[in-house]
């Protein structure tokens, strides 16, 4: 999964009524994958949607389903989520007790295992991982809602990961108040793998989704140069 830039925008600020119409705007304005906010209102405080929802989606894009499950437990959800059409099954190192096994089950199933870490979480608690995995999701607000402000200590956090990462063929995503003025610094600080919900679905049209789209990877870009 190595590679250049990848903007994903998140359909949890998309309008829910219009799922698939959604997924499909965004696809066509830019989108290089679609990400998929599961929570539970257990592990997170808020609840969205499960496999279902995101097999009626599927045909809405073909792009790389990329699935961030905020669930605990997370083990008897995968098969359904691998099943449903998800490229990658992100987990939270936070709700996963077994986690190497878990990201092996993940690979198992056939889909990219990743693992994120909530803003708390010191990046050493993945070190042992980072061999089992093709992404690592650093949390940059603390999960669970759209539209909340960007945490600045989280930059350390990105740079010494990009570090531990090494050469290893593994993407670094941010997810949580990525936007224009925010997303230079995470890609100077190492980042590759953009995560943004209302950043792109403001404006509520195709077109203020490509423009949207456009301007993250613009200042995503400059910064990086
Ligand atoms: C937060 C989710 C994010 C969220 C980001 O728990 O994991 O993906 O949608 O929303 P913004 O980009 O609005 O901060
Ligand atoms: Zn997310």
């Amino acid at each position: 999964m190595a590679g250049g830039i990848v903007i994903a925008p998140s359909i949890l600020s998309s309008d829910f009524s219009r799922l698939g119409e959604e997924i499909a705007a965004v696809d066509r304005a830019g989108a290089d994958w679609i990400h998929l906010d599961v929570m539970d209102g257990h592990f997170v405080p808020n609840i969205t949607f499960g496999p279902p929802v995101v097999a009626a989606v599927r045909g809405a894009s073909a792009k790389f389903f990329d699935a961030h499950l905020m669930i605990e437990p997370a083990d008897p959800y995968l098969e359904a989520f691998a099943k449903a059409g998800c490229d990658g099954i992100t987990v939270h190192a936070e709700a996963c007790t077994h986690l190497d096994r878990t990201l092996q089950a993940i690979r198992a199933l056939g889909a990219k295992p990743g693992v994120a870490i909530n803003p708390a979480t010191p990046e050493t608690a993945i070190e042992y991982v980072l061999d089992r995995v093709d992404l690592v999701l650093v949390m940059t607000v603390n999960p669970g809602f759209g539209g909340q402000s960007f945490i600045p200590a989280t930059l350390e956090k990105i740079r010494r990961l990009r570090a531990m990462i090494g050469d290893r063929p593994i993407r670094l995503q941010v997810d949580g108040g990525v936007a224009p003025d925010t997303i230079g610094a995470i890609a100077e600080a190492g980042a590759d793998t953009f995560v943004a919900g209302s950043a792109i679905y403001r404006g509520g049209t195709e077109a203020s989704y490509r423009g949207n789209i456009e301007a993250l990877r613009t200042h995503a870009r400059v910064k990086k140069a």
